[in-house]
This record gives C-alpha cells, sequence and structure tokens, in this order.
C-alpha cells in the first residue's frame, strides 16, 4: 500500500518537472550492439527531450577488475570513442569520468549508513555477479557496496529516470529505497527517486546464441568492428541447428539471425516475409545471414568512420570530457552541500 502511494506521489512529482536522466556504463571494454540496442540508441534521442548525464563509470568497474586497473583506465576514452561516434552530442548531453568527480564518493559514504550488509547481500544482481566471479569466500566490501555508489551517482544529479538494461533495475530500486531512507531520516525531502527507463529490446543475444551479448564472453559485435569482422560474425551465428537443408522448415524462436533482424532491420513486413519462408522451408540461412549483414553493416559503417575521425584527435576527446566533468562536479557539489546541510555537517556556514 505505502509502495503504491510513494510511486504515485513520484509520477506526480515527475510529471511537473523536467526529466533529468542518467545513466552510464562501466569502463572494462569497447561498447558492442548488445549496448547500442539497449540504451544507446535510446540515449542519442532523449539527449534532445532531457537533460541527459553519461557517466563513464571507471571508479565501479574498479569493484571487480582489482589489479586491473589499467584495463579500467584505458577504456575510459574507448567507451567516450563509442559514445561521441554513436551520436551522443557533448553540447546535448554531459559526459564525464566518475572517479574525477569527489563529490560522488563523499556523497556515497554518507548514504553507506543508510544500507545494510544483509539487504546488499540480497540484491539480485549482486548475488548473481558474486557467484560469476568466485567472490563467495571473501567479497571485497568494495563491490558489496556498490549499489550504494551507484545510487551516489544517480542521486547526486536528481536524476529521475534512469535508462538501462533489465539487469539494473535492483539497483534503481534500492536507489529508490535509499533515497526514500535519507529524507526519512532528514525529514526533508533532499533526494529525488527516479525510474528505470527499458528499451524495447532489452537484451541482445550473443552471436554463440547464449542469453547476452558480452566481450568478456567472446560472442559480441564491436560498435567499431570492421567490415570483415561483422561478416565473420554474421556467418558464424548460431541458427536453427535442425535446418540442414534448404528445403527443410527452420525454426525461428531462439535463431540469432532472427533476434538480430528483430532488433536492427527497421522493415517489419521484411523480417515476417523472411520468418514465414524460413518457417515453410525453402529458405537457406545463408541468404538471412546476407541480409542482416547488409544492414549491420549500414547501420555500423558511419559510427565506425567517425569513429576513426575522434581517435586521430583524442585531445579533443580528453578536452570534452573534462568539460563534462566539470560540470557534473558543479551539480554533483550542489547536492552534496544540501546533503550535508540537512544533516547538520555544515559548520562553516
Ligand atoms: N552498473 C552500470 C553497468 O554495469 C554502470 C553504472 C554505474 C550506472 N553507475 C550508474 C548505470 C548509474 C546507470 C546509473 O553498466
Amino acid at each position: 500500500m505505502t509502495g503504491c502511494l510513494a510511486k504515485l506521489t513520484h509520477q506526480t512529482m515527475t510529471q511537473t518537472t523536467p526529466p533529468i536522466i542518467l545513466t552510464g556504463d562501466r569502463t572494462t571494454g569497447p561498447l558492442h550492439l548488445g549496448h547500442y540496442i539497449g540504451s544507446l540508441r535510446a540515449r542519442v534521442q532523449l539527449q534532445h527531450e532531457a537533460k541527459q548525464f553519461l557517466l563513464l563509470a571507471d571508479t565501479q568497474a574498479l569493484t571487480d577488475n582489482v589489479g586491473r586497473h589499467q584495463k579500467v583506465t584505458s577504456n575510459v576514452i574507448e567507451v567516450a570513442l563509442d559514445y561521441l561516434a554513436s551520436g551522443i552530442d557533448p553540447e546535448k548531453s554531459t559526459i564525464f569520468i566518475q572517479s574525477q568527480v569527489p563529490e560522488l564518493a563523499e556523497l556515497t559514504q554518507y548514504l553507506l549508513n543508510l544500507a545494510t550488509v544483509a539487504r546488499l547481500e540480497r540484491n539480485p544482481t549482486i548475488k548473481q555477479e558474486i557467484q560469476l566471479r568466485g567472490f563467495e569466500r571473501d567479497i571485497p566490501a568494495g563491490f558489496l557496496t556498490y549499489p550504494v555508489s551507484q545510487a551516489a551517482d544517480i542521486t547526486a544529479f536528481k536524476a529521475t529516470r534512469v535508462p538501462v538494461g533489465d539487469d539494473q533495475l535492483p539497483m534503481i530500486e534500492q536507489t529508490n529505497e535509499l533515497v526514500r531512507r535519507f529524507n526519512h531520516t532528514v525529514e526533508r525531502e533532499v533526494l529525488v527517486e527516479c525510474e528505470a527507463v527499458l528499451s524495447q529490446v532489452t537484451r541482445l543475444p550473443g552471436i554463440d546464441g547464449k542469453a547476452k551479448m558480452s566481450k568478456s564472453l567472446g560472442n559480441s559485435i564491436a560498435l567499431g568492428a570492421t567490415p570483415d569482422e561483422i561478416t565473420k560474425a554474421v556467418n558464424n551465428m548460431y541458427t536453427d541447428p535442425n535446418h540442414l537443408r534448404v528445403s527443410d522448415p527452420g525454426q525461428v524462436e531462439g535463431n540469432v539471425v532472427f533476434a538480430f533482424l528483430d532488433a536492427f532491420e527497421p522493415d517489419t513486413q521484411k523480417v515476417d516475409d523472411l520468418k514465414a519462408h524460413y518457417r515453410r522451408g525453402g529458405l537457406g540461412d545463408s541468404v538471412v545471414k546476407r541480409a542482416l549483414n547488409e544492414r549491420l553493416q549500414e547501420l555500423i559503417e558511419p559510427i565506425r568512420a567517425r569513429r576513426r575521425e575522434l581517435e586521430a584527435d583524442k585531445g579533443e576527446v580528453l578536452a570534452v570530457l573534462k568539460r563534462g566533468t566539470m560540470r557534473a562536479r558543479e551539480v554533483a557539489g550542489a547536492t552534496v552541500a544540501e546533503v550535508k546541510s540537512a544533516l547538520g555537517l555544515n559548520y562553516f556556514d
């Protein structure tokens, strides 16, 4: 009941105030088509409608990359290149580096007092990641508490909308819990609740048919992929293993080529026709793959070209990040000042 009420108040609130968007990516590698379809494409559109902050989450990436800090730091520029090459306009979106905004660490410190270890251990995403990384015996404290740091990322900007993949929903839920708890504690509406914005295609499968595309699984197509790399990836895509002869009826469900066509081919009639023909039999994998390959080449070509141009001028990219980071510090600093004064930590005012 209270949950419903909280949601209603929140909705009324976001209707009257213009949305503020914050989202970001861990800087562990260049971005791929899964990122593009899951959130990047939406961000390019949203930047025209709202104030948007894009976070290069190097601090968060360090929480499970101890000893691999070089990988984390070198990919800051790679992810920034992917943003800019995909159409993020630094005049419209503020791109910034998490580690260079100390106000975020400061806010994290205050929010940490409002989260319990038990609650953090119950976070489904954390639970899964602990298993995946074999952290069961020795969970780094920084890793266990990264959802609180993520709550600081979001609330420092008073973000109301957070475009993310569905694996991030537990983070949003925990952020809103912290917001309510903080505001209740200081008896003031200082922090703002947010809502997740999910894209229609939330998860692109890997080219091998695994549920998720991921660079570390080696089943991804990078946004900067060369024409050959794209063709090779499409040719290697998992289809219907029982579709042996062209004349055999084929299965569309679980067939990666069709999953990609659904995600990337805007001509839905064309996709429906291909699917019907495939199901009936008489349509070879190579024909469907050729259609997808053409579409992906068309999509990636301008991104790759723009990326190459920007790569040649890394100084300018760094300047963009520096400007964005300075802007981000101002906004986060104002929120932290409010938070501190609500807690009575404003001794010198
Ligand atoms: N957790 C996100 C990821 O794994 C990155 C991230 C860090 C983020 N802080 C955020 C996303 C704040 C949205 C909002 O990619």
